[in-house]
């Protein structure tokens, strides 16, 4: 856990503020605001907020909504350095005051604006990218939503993971400005949000002038996936998947016409239809082909598979 946590549960059990310019809303705020804040005002320090910034590659095409938003300055960052538009909610008014003074500084407030309201009512369907300080279990509670986002969104965390699921990329890095000057380590997690592809896909192609069906089963656990294709009778394991936002590639050699072709797949998911092309070579063939694929059974995260294990597939 990390120490601004212990800091802020030892001065709860004390009764008083927890460190210098900490301030934990158990006690330092009056209002509304104050009894359903579900995290304390701990600010990113600056370089923090430019390497997660750097790690999403925010730019001018992105929208990026902070999630407690604090004084704004990683939107601010966000419209200032990389052009950026964006917002940011907080549950306390003077935080939005502050982001909204730090805007104007800034010169962005053509591109940002920052609303108090409670993050979990907040729309978050425009984002390109999602950055958050939060705590464990806030992002635990946000989890089912971000995974709901557009595939391809990006997200980054400050300090807190997502549990077992696993970022894309995690960085540690030394922060003397943290805890108020006091420096410290923080870490940086990075997801992309993964297309939902679990389930049973089929396509036809013209292989050397004769139509070969082809059917895959994908089982998926966020963004890792796995599986097997079925060519004919045959059944082969997928080389290499990868899933990357709507972004999906994988392998596998299976006898067709009665000799082995390499088959290199990748395209883009679209809902219950995946689009793209298909290197084949072998001893016969070397062709490029369209590819497109269509979803004849679904796997939703937690299904787990069973989905495949009642397929055809075995
Ligand atoms: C740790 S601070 C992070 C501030 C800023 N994002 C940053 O990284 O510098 C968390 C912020 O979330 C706000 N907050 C806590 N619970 C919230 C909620 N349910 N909805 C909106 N904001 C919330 C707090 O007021 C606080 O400003």
């Amino acid at each position: 856990m990390k120490d601004w946590l212990l800091v802020l549960q030892g001065a709860v059990r004390a009764g008083r503020a927890a460190a210098p310019g900490v301030a934990l809303w158990a006690f330092a705020a009056s209002g509304a605001w104050a009894a359903t804040a579900s995290v304390p005002y701990v600010p990113t320090p600056q370089e923090v907020v430019e390497r997660m910034l750097e790690i999403a590659k925010v730019t001018a095409n992105d929208y990026v909504i902070d999630l407690g938003s604090g004084d704004g300055r990683i939107v601010v960052t966000a419209a200032r350095k990389h052009k950026a538009r964006g917002f940011g909610v907080d549950l306390n008014p003077e935080r939005i005051d502050e982001a909204n003074a730090n805007a104007r500084k800034a010169g962005v407030t053509d591109r940002v604006s920052f609303q108090q309201r409670d993050l979990f009512e907040t729309d978050l369907s425009d984002a390109t990218v999602i950055t958050m300080y939060l705590l464990p279990r806030v992002n635990l509670e946000l989890r089912p939503r971000l995974l709901d986002l557009k595939p391809g969104t990006r997200v980054v965390s400050h300090d807190f993971s997502m549990n077992d699921w696993k970022p894309d990329v995690h960085v540690k890095i030394e922060a003397k400005d943290k805890y108020g000057g006091a420096g410290g380590t923080s870490d940086i997690y990075f997801w992309i949000i993964p297309a939902k592809v679990g389930g049973i896909w089929r396509w036809q192609l013209p292989v050397s002038g004769k139509t070969v069906g082809y059917e895959i089963a994908l089982s998926q656990t966020f963004q890792a996936i796995a599986g097997k294709a079925k060519v004919g009778v045959r059944t082969v394991a997928l080389q290499s998947p990868k899933l990357s936002g709507d972004a999906i590639s994988f392998s596998f050699t299976a006898e067709v016409n009665g000799t082995p072709v390499k088959h290199q797949f990748s395209g883009r998911v679209q809902g219950p239809a995946i689009s793209g092309n298909v290197a084949l070579s072998g001893s016969r063939i070397h062709a490029q082909l369209d590819w497109t694929a269509e979803r004849t059974a679904a796997m939703s995260f937690e299904d787990r598979g069973s989905v495949l294990r009642h397929a055809a597939i075995r």
